[in-house]
């Protein structure tokens, strides 16, 4: 099991990480998910967007593993994910819920991302040094002696991000990340999901009805999804071409984006939001000349 920790197993970088061919889920009568078919290559940051109800927390169960294709395959590193062994999908996918509190129990915030990899069988010594290693990267030092419920939403979600990384699995599945956390504690957020990304191998799919993110992370591959079917796929730039797409599908326009249209200015990935800030003072300053 060290040897498994310290040098990742083929299967563990393999590529692509996830692939679903014609998917179909439904709870009861009626399918939630509809066809879906996607691969997600190592590294690969995917952002699937809907309105609520649309199917993307279901989606991100199947992913997970928890939750079983009615019709349709998936699998993860190439494996049906129907014969996957609990130990197989906790090593393979980190999924973390929407509600960061619903899974932590355990006393100290040490203990809590630990939890995966002390299950997963692997040694002490090599815990204590991956727990201070993706803590020193997700900047959540100074918490890991501090109770997990005496932490603020923005921690508490670095925290298990931080569980859900401690064994490096191949995927990560992140349930609205940033619900709950206003404009600035999202950015940061979200930078911490980039640097996650260029670091590790690890692809990331986020499930969100959180525009925002869409301009905070513009290498990600953009999906919709509306009642149960993938509706649009592209880049940013493909969706902001068509910006009607968001009104369509219940969703709003990105803030970065409104603000940048109100002020005239087309936006592109290398707008900043401090830099359209300062734009708006520019002109107000005209304005009061
Ligand atoms: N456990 C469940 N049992 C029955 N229906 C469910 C359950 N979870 C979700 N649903 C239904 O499945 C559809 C998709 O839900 P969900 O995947 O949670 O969407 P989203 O995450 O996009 O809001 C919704 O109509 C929802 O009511
Ligand atoms: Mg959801």
């Amino acid at each position: 099991m060290l040897a498994l920790f310290k040098s990742r197993s083929s299967e563990d970088s393999c590529d692509p990480v996830a692939r679903v061919d014609d998917l179909w889920f439904r709870y009861g009568e009626e399918y939630v998910l509809k066809g879906i078919s996607l691969q997600i290559r190592k590294r690969e940051l995917v952002l699937v967007l809907g309105p609520n109800g649309s199917g993307k927390s279901t989606f991100l169960k199947v992913l997970a593993g928890i939750l079983k294709p009615v019709r349709g395959y998936a699998s993860l590193c190439g494996r049906d994910i129907t014969s996957l062994s609990d130990a197989d999908l906790a090593r393979l996918v980190g999924y973390v819920h929407q509600n960061p509190w619903l899974y932590m129990f355990n006393s100290k915030v040490f203990d809590e991302i630990s939890f995966v990899a002390r299950n997963l069988g692997i040694d002490n010594s090599t815990i204590t040094k991956n727990v201070l290693d993706i803590a020193t990267k997700l900047d959540i030092i100074d918490l890991l002696d501090r109770s997990p419920f005496s932490l603020s939403e923005g921690e508490a979600r670095r925290v298990v991000l931080a569980s859900a990384l401690i064994h490096k699995p191949p995927l990560l599945l992140l349930d609205e990340p940033t619900a709950g956390l206003d404009y600035g504690l999202k950015k940061r957020f979200i930078d911490i999901i980039n640097k996650i990304n260029n670091l590790l191998e690890t692809a990331i799919v986020i499930a969100t009805h959180d525009t925002d993110i869409i301009t905070m992370l513009p290498k990600a591959k953009l999906l919709i999804l509306n009642e149960g079917r993938i509706v649009f796929r592209g880049s940013i730039e493909d969706v902001l071409d068509n910006p009607s797409i968001f009104t369509k599908n219940n969703l709003v326009m990105p803030t970065e984006v409104e603000l940048a249209q109100r002020l005239g200015i087309r936006w592109d990935r290398a707008t900043d939001l401090d830099d359209l800030l300062l734009e708006l003072d520019r002109l107000r300053k005209t304005l009061c000349r």
